[in-house]
């Protein structure tokens, strides 16, 4: 059973190298408000990049980024067209970046400790700020509740662990974790922003762990809800976040902030109830509340919703409230999905890629009407 529930966050995992914020002078207008800047972005043409570059542009900075050249944007394309291109490797190539002087640093692609020493390193006597984007993952395992940003962290895997998810898990937070403390080691705590935001979605997004809701709520009829009345969610649209980094850096607001939305505290209910009549479809709500059956039908997580178990219980009751004191805003809830539901049917994704997602028959998405059924006769 654990190990089942663990596959969801290994999928995510594997698509995202993870699993599973001023005062009021941080403005969330497009027009641009500061000096324009230098802008290299380590990655850039995944879920979180296209994003941060498009706003960057619309407010009249300069952008080039660093990857290996392989992996495509599917949002925001044309943006590419007014970038620089930048080719090496975290691993093993970092010639490109050599020489260079850039205002801000933006490490998206920071999937090991030593990727982010090694350029905080190369980088520090020519570049202005170093904005490492961390992970809620940090707080793994999430054993309280109200969790700050000033949280210790586990800077070390635990000696024994056999569950190969755990490790995975664990994995993903002491990395991040030390990341963040290579990057100050660098830069210095006066010139690094540390970002750590919570489940992103949106347009863009290549984990296919939000887009269940988008595609079930535009269909009507029945829809499964897993969850006890009072559990928590956290969730945050991807655009909220690259914006909201983007902010920062012109701002120089150093520090390190847990980017976490909504605004308050919300539990799976009343997202779903706040979300129903996104579209022309009418939804009625079955809430499965009963942990048993779900670990029995393999439900452990649908994300925003996640099991509230020994591990996770405070994975959705971080603090957010120093980043929405810095300007931290959030889109309308169902504008994203309609948005995000309209980008997975547009020529940006191929049938193959919706297909795997909406004939997948481990799915809710396909389970769902025989599981009601079972529920209602259990
Ligand atoms: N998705 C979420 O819900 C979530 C939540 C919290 C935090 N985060 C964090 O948000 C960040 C951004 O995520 P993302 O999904 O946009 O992107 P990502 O998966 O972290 O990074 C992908 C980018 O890095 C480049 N890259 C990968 N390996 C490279 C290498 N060896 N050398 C140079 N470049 C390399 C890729 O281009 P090439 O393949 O062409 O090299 C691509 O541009 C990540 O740090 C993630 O941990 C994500």
């Amino acid at each position: 059973m654990q190990h089942s529930r663990r596959k969801f966050i290994r999928k995510g995992l594997a698509a995202t190298a993870a699993i599973p914020l001023i005062s009021s002078g941080l403005l969330s207008c497009k027009t641009k408000t500061t000096n324009s800047l230098s802008i290299l972005i380590l990655g850039g043409t995944s879920f979180l990049g296209p994003n941060q570059i498009k706003y960057a542009l619309e407010r009249g900075h300069k952008v080039a980024i660093f990857t290996r050249g392989k992996t495509q944007p599917n949002v925001n394309k044309t943006v590419f067209d007014n970038v620089e291109h930048l080719v090496g490797d975290r691993e093993n190539n970092l010639k490109a970046l050599e020489n260079r002087k850039w205002d801000v640093v933006i490490d998206n692609s920071g999937h090991k400790a030593t990727w982010t020493k090694k350029t905080a390193e190369l980088l520090k006597e020519t570049c202005g700020l170093y904005l490492y984007t961390s992970s809620t993952g940090v707080y793994f395992p999430y054993k309280t509740d109200d969790i700050k940003e000033n949280q210790k962290l586990v800077l070390k895997m635990p000696e024994v662990l056999e569950d190969e998810i755990l490790k995975l898990e664990y994995g993903y937070g002491v990395m991040k974790a030390n990341s963040e403390l290579e990057a100050i080691n660098a830069f210095g705590k006066e010139r690094t922003i540390i970002v750590r935001p919570t489940y992103m979605f949106g347009p863009g997004d290549k984990t296919d762990r939000f887009i269940h809701w988008p595609i079930r709520l535009a269909k009507g009829g029945e829809i499964l809800v897993p969850g006890k009345t009072n559990d928590p969610v956290q969730y945050i649209d991807v655009r909220d976040v690259a914006e909201f980094m983007i902010r920062l850096a012109e701002d120089k607001a150093v520090g390190t902030y847990n980017v976490v939305g909504p605004s308050e505290q919300e539990t799976m209910l009343a997202f779903i109830n706040k979300t129903k009549d996104t579209f022309n479809a009418e939804n009625s709500i079955i809430q499965i509340d009963d942990y048993d059956f779900l670990k029995e039908h393999n439900i452990y997580y649908l994300i925003p919703w996640i099991m509230q178990d020994e591990y996770n219980y405070g994975s959705a009751r971080i603090n957010n409230r120093l980043a929405l004191k810095t300007g931290l805003t959030f889109r309308d809830i169902k504008t994203s999905i309609k948005e995000t539901h309209n980008w997975w049917y547009s020529d940006n994704l191929t049938d193959k890629r919706r297909a795997e997602v909406e004939t997948n028959n481990s799915s809710v998405l396909v389970r769902e009407r025989e599981l009601i059924k079972i529920w209602k006769e259990r």
